[in-house]
């Protein structure tokens, strides 16, 4: 029968696309040298799509995709109240979640005004340390944020930390590590068990 899987475009599927190639799930053609977003794999079994990080979860949680990789931090952010299962870490794309401020920042004593892509995240954070937020949401380039006047401070991924450090802020608290992780549909788990399971240990053996 096969398997639809759908990858996180960007990064993520940069870094596993060799670990599916691994497995023997490898597309017919390059993503990153085609505009199409759906290919079949080389073995004629599997089919990958290519979409954006929250519409990962949309897939697999409806079933048109029976398994997504994607990263925890989108997990955290979008997966609330969706319904799939989350089956192996790949321990790629290893990064941190972590608040960050502006180098020598003093904290408002009133409402701290944090910018984020995260919100959720940032809300649930600020809220288990008792400090009272305005959130404000952005879709990228929040580094900038503090800089201008828009925020105090931010909630965002931090790698290398060489975003921050080339925009004058610095990290703060650690929220989360991130990681990217397989997850699946909950039908394809039975209709498709052995399809999923081996895929998936066939991943787990390749990432170690
Ligand atoms: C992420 C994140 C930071 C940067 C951190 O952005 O939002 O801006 O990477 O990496 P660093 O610590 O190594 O500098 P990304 O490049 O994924 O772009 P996006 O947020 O616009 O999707």
């Amino acid at each position: 029968m096969g398997l639809v899987i759908a990858l996180n475009k960007g990064r993520i599927l940069k870094e596993c696309l060799p670990i599916l190639a691994s497995c023997g799930v490898e597309p017919v053609e390059h993503p990153s040298e085609s505009r199409k977003l759906i290919f079949d794999s080389r073995c004629g079994q599997h089919r990958l799509i290519v979409t954006r990080s929250a519409d990962v979860l949309t897939y697999v949680e409806q079933g048109v995709a029976d398994v997504g990789i994607t990263g925890k931090d989108t997990i955290l952010e979008y997966g609330a109240g969706m319904s799939f299962y989350e089956r192996l870490d790949l321990k790629i794309g290893l990064c941190r979640m972590m608040t960050a401020a502006p180098v020598g920042f003093a904290a408002p004593t009133g409402v701290l005004r944090v910018a984020s892509k995260f919100v959720n995240i940032a809300r649930s954070h600020y809220h288990s340390q008792g400090c009272q937020v305005e959130l404000i949401k952005l879709t990228g380039a929040m580094e900038i944020a503090p800089v201008l006047g828009l925020a105090d401070c931010i909630v965002d991924i931090v790698d290398t930390g060489n975003t921050l450090r080339a925009n004058g802020l610095e990290a703060m608290d650690v929220i989360c590590d991130i990681s990217t992780r397989v997850i699946v549909n909950r039908a394809s788990m039975k209709t498709k068990f052995a399809d999923v399971q081996t895929l998936v240990q066939q991943l787990a053996a390749v990432v170690g």
